[in-house]
């Protein structure tokens, strides 16, 4: 066996500007013909993701569950659903993808349960019983209703009632995925213990689900209205009452840090990273600068900055980053695209190839970590689906103004020529192959040298090449127009970076210095002698200092 080639004790940094590949495990590869992705499937592909580059795969919940939420609602936090394996075909994913130098990121939703976990069944029999208050129980109001205006994300009110306690549950998504109460510490032990019990199975970080909502207000006061003008929909669709209100009592507490504190202790003597889900639509940002800072607390956070609706300008890229610099400096953004809750970028930002190009080589050049999520690299659009063939209980509530989450869950598509093109020999897919997916199938791009796959591979490695875009420091962020520039740079190499975020061609006159163009192989214009750079829609210049 090859020795891994891991090793975060030695390089507890590895996370810094790292690139991690996002695997939604039901739709990867089915290794068992049930035409279900699982944990056998991602084995036989690590081959394939290690051809990409990537640091790090990030694979979305296979713990057991009834997957009211697919896996976001977890009954056994310790144990792997039988549709994605066993807790032995978990090894494997871990010992491969050390093997091949891919540090393995397990996605833990500490914030709720599922109404099927034994603490929860154990917690509803009673108001006295030893689990009565590891979730967020409350007395309804005189007249029934329930002790606040708390909404879900996934529609209608954040509580649910028990005809047994004779009292509400507070539930952010699901009715069936009660929230754990955090102000109770036991709940902080046993979900540390959780933390360990992987760490100890070898895994090398955390996608943390959700991590600003685990303690809500004690008080359980009503969150304010929020006027219109002031919402924004990156965190629920524009139809979502959700966005009608400010969060700052049911998610966003001070008493987060707590136990972000503890978690980050529980990960230190491992070497291990943790990226938090922060969805917050007006203070995101802010919260990760919070949860961020110094070394104590959560190494990144994933901004929602980038999942927008609208396709990002020159002059929104660079006020998201002066944002950063603002409110958190010293923190850590991850960014992404595409995600396996929101439409597909290349369809949500209408982007032809070449957009797609430039914004993939862009967040290359970015400060900060970098999730890609899998089918991005092919440049799959959104699937279109029939409501028949909806599983997400998000969608079905919102149909059809919003369509939910399955159109980004659609299976991976290997093999153009093959039954469900490649996935799995099942007659029948959990989610139907996206009828435009298939030729865009990972072999058909493998022998088109000019195919999107090759410019992610590339792009990548170009990151990995230049320790300035890694880890160095950003600086001028600007625009102009519809060009984006500034300045990376670290001990030993600064670059200098030029978008052109549109489809039409632009000039820009670099600074003064000796710049010569390199990435080449990603298209970066060349600088003429005048040192006018002309480049070509959605093209990149990326310059190094040669006099460093
Ligand atoms: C996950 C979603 C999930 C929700 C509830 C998230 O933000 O990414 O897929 O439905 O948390 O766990
Ligand atoms: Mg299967």
């Amino acid at each position: 066996m090859i020795p891994s080639k891991i090793d975060n004790v030695a390089n507890p940094d590895w996370w810094r500007g790292a690139i991690i590949y996002q695997i939604y495990p039901r739709s990867y590869q089915d290794s068992n013909g049930d035409g279900i992705g699982d944990l056998l499937g991602i084995v036989s592909r690590i081959p394939y993701i290690a051809s990409l580059g990537v640091d790090a795969i990030w694979i979305s919940p296979f713990f057991t569950s009834p997957m009211k939420d697919f896996g976001y609602d977890v009954s056994d936090y310790c144990d792997v659903d039988p549709m994605f394996g066993t807790l032995a075909d978990f090894d494997a994913v871990v010992d491969t993808a050390h093997r091949f130098g891919i540090r393995v990121m397990i996605d833990l939703v500490l914030s709720h349960t599922s109404d099927q976990h034994p603490w929860f069944r154990e917690s509803v029999q009673s108001r006295e019983n030893p689990k009565a208050d590891w979730f967020v129980w409350a007395d309804p109001k005189p007249d029934g209703t329930p002790p606040n205006n708390w909404l879900s994300i996934f529609g209608g009110s954040g509580w649910q009632w028990s005809p047994r306690r004779e009292q509400y549950y507070q539930h952010n998504f699901l009715t069936s995925q009660p929230d754990l109460n955090f102000h109770n510490m036991e709940v902080h032990e046993a979900l540390l213990d959780v933390a360990t019990f992987w760490l100890h199975r070898g895994v090398d970080g955390f996608r943390l689900d959700t991590i600003n909502f685990y303690t809500c207000d004690k008080d359980l006061r009503d969150n304010p209205g929020l006027p219109k003008d002031l919402r924004n929909a990156t965190i629920a669709p524009a139809v979502n009452p959700y966005n009608h209100q400010e969060h700052i009592y049911d998610k966003n507490r001070p008493e987060n840090l707590e136990f972000l504190r503890k978690l980050r202790a529980v990960m230190q003597p491992y070497g291990a990273a943790a990226v938090g889900e922060v969805g917050d639509a007006q203070r995101g940002l802010e919260i990760m600068g919070e949860y961020t800072r110094g070394d104590d607390l959560m190494q990144m956070c994933y901004a929602f900055e980038f999942l927008s609706d609208t396709q990002p300008t020159a002059a929104r890229i660079v006020k998201v980053m002066q944002d950063v610099d603002r409110v958190a400096s010293d923190g850590w953004a991850c960014w992404a695209f595409s995600n396996h809750d929101v439409m597909r970028h290349a369809t949500r930002w209408n982007l032809s190839t070449g957009a797609q190009r430039m914004f993939i080589t862009l967040i290359m050049a970015l400060r900060g970590s970098v999730c890609i999520y899998q089918g991005e690299e092919l440049g799959l659009p959104e699937a279109q689906l029939r409501f028949e063939d909806l599983q997400d209980p998000y969608g079905i509530e919102f149909w059809p103004e919003f369509k939910g989450r399955d159109g980004c869950r659609t299976p991976m598509v290997w093999d153009a020529e093959a039954q469900n093109a490649g996935f799995s020999s099942a007659a029948r897919t959990w989610l139907p192959i996206g009828e435009a997916h298939r030729e865009l199938a990972v072999t058909a791009q493998e022998t088109d040298p000019s195919a999107l796959l090759h410019h992610y591979r590339k792009a990548i490695h170009f990151r990995h090449n230049h320790a300035a875009l890694r880890v160095g420091s950003h600086d001028g962020l600007k625009s102009d127009g519809d060009v984006i520039y500034f300045t990376r740079e670290t001990e030993g190499e600064k670059l200098f970076c030029v978008f052109n975020v549109s489809d039409s061609p632009s000039s820009f006159q670099m600074p003064n210095g000796d710049w010569r163009s390199i990435g080449q192989e990603l298209g970066s214009a060349t600088i003429n002698v005048d040192g006018w750079l002309h480049l070509g829609p959605w093209q990149a210049c990326v310059a190094l200092d040669r006099a460093y």
